[in-house]
């Protein structure tokens, strides 16, 4: 059977390493998944007054996240937690009450920083929030990866210091989706 990944990148920046991260490591998945980002940036700021008449982009998230069967969060970690353009996406598609998009959907998290501690904390405070949502968040292994030259290739698959790694982080991710999809 084929396997649809929503994949929710928590930076909005044009060139941003956690995108890049994401593109890349979807190349290391077998053909029955397929990767698709969703759009977070056009979302309105969360408001509970809006409950009864989302917008269309809330709508059009909803939509996408329940139409997946695996989720894929590459986030980078502002100020020692996840920025705040994530959380408003995974709080839009929580709601309205009983109405989650989230419940039970498998996931995996990956996170790439500038610093040395590569989102750990941030991915800390991102299971925490999926743990609530009853989100299942593959536990190991865990991936903090710092940005450096020769990450991505010219290409902008996975540099060869890494892709051993975020092949076996791939492989296990992709053991876990199928097995909750069972
Ligand atoms: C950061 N950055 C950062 N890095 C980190 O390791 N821990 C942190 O707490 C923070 N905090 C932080 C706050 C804000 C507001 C910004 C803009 C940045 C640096 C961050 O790792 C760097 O900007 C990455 O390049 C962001 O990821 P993208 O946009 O390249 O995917």
């Amino acid at each position: 059977s084929h396997y649809q990944i929503a994949v929710i990148v928590g930076s909005l920046r044009r060139d941003s390493f956690n995108r890049k991260l994401a593109d890349a490591i979807a190349k290391l998945a077998p053909p029955s998944f397929s990767f698709s980002q969703v759009q977070i940036g056009d979302l309105p700021l969360y408001n509970q007054d809006d409950d009864a008449s989302p917008a269309a982009s809330v709508t059009r998230l909803k939509t996408e996240i329940a139409a997946a069967q695996g989720l894929l969060f590459v986030t980078p970690e502002y100020n020692r937690s996840i920025p705040g353009v994530l959380k408003n996406a995974i709080d839009h598609a929580s709601r309205p009450y009983g109405q989650s998009a989230w419940a039970g959907k498998p996931a995996g998290v990956l996170g790439v920083s500038v610093g040395a501690m590569g989102t750990a904390l941030a991915q800390q405070h991102l299971r925490n929030i999926l743990a609530y949502l009853d989100v299942p968040t593959l536990g190991q292994p865990e991936a903090f990866i710092q940005a450096k030259d020769g990450l991505f290739d010219e290409a902008g698959n996975i540099g060869v210091d890494s892709r051993d790694f975020l092949q076996g982080w791939m492989d296990r991710y992709v053991a876990w989706v199928t097995r909750h999809a069972a």
